[in-house]
């Protein structure tokens, strides 16, 4: 029987659960959830798609709680500067770096190992495919979305915003996010769940851990937009049209 815990229920949305309680990305990273692009749904609907139960990870976020883990950097309390601030300075920088690095790690792979494993050639393609797209999409966040949210942020009323309302730019970039999520989906299947074969060289196997890494981040910063900065910057524009 499942039964509810102190803090979590089964009925929670795990994208909330990770907007309360960033810590819990742990858990449900571990467990193959998705917590950002398909964070809407309740946890035991989550559990059901993975073929898991519900029981070992409410455990297991119960034992978080016990431990007293504490968030890395707890994005509800910054304010939405702050919050576009934090994203772009962390994790848009982390891929300007590691996208270059992890194309010249994959094609190297791929021209070395690539005949043992056809499906390294698919790696080095999806990878290079989604640092040509996540660059396109950092740029427009940096360049229009984000500074209009700052601009809501600072002004009493709502700006004139070319867009009409922030929804519509909004409404692209979570499109984006999916089609990025669906990328890290596939490099996972096409890597075992980045699992060296025991032949692996350790070029081969830097390369896996920094693509498990790259899903990682990439799941937290589609989740700091999705579920805690769009939705919130949103909410503003309502109150501020309203008023
Ligand atoms: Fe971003
Ligand atoms: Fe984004």
């Amino acid at each position: 029987m499942v039964t509810a815990t102190e803090k979590f229920k089964i009925t929670d949305q795990v994208g909330s659960i990770v907007t309360n309680w960033p810590a819990a990305s742990r858990v449900f990273e571990q467990a193959g959830i998705d917590y950002c692009c398909g964070g809407k749904i309740p946890l035991d609907q989550a559990c059901r798609n993975q073929g898991i139960e519900p029981q070992p990870i409410l455990a297991a976020l119960e034992k978080l709680v016990a431990a007293g883990t504490e968030p890395v950097v707890n994005a509800t309390a910054l304010t939405l500067t702050a919050l576009a601030d934090h994203i772009e300075a962390t994790h848009h920088a982390y891929l300007r770096t590691e996208l270059p690095r992890l194309c010249t790690l994959t094609s190297k792979v791929a021209s070395v190992h690539g005949d043992k494993d056809v499906r390294l050639a698919a790696v080095r393609d999806t990878l290079a495919a989604l640092a040509a797209e996540m660059g396109q999409h950092m740029m427009k966040e940096e360049r229009i979305l984000f500074p209009m949210i700052r601009q809501l942020d600072a002004s009493e009323s709502v700006p004139a915003f070319h867009c009409g309302s922030l929804a519509n730019p909004i409404g692209q970039m979570e499109l984006e996010h999916d089609q990025a999520g669906a990328a890290l989906v596939q490099l996972r299947a096409l890597t075992d769940g980045f699992n060296p074969p025991e032949w692996a060289c350790n070029t081969y196997r830097a390369m896996l851990d920094a693509l498990a890494h790259l899903e990682q981040d990439l799941h937290q910063h589609v989740h700091k937009e999705n579920n805690i900065l769009f939705p919130r910057a949103i909410e503003l524009e309502i109150q501020r049209r309203a008023t």
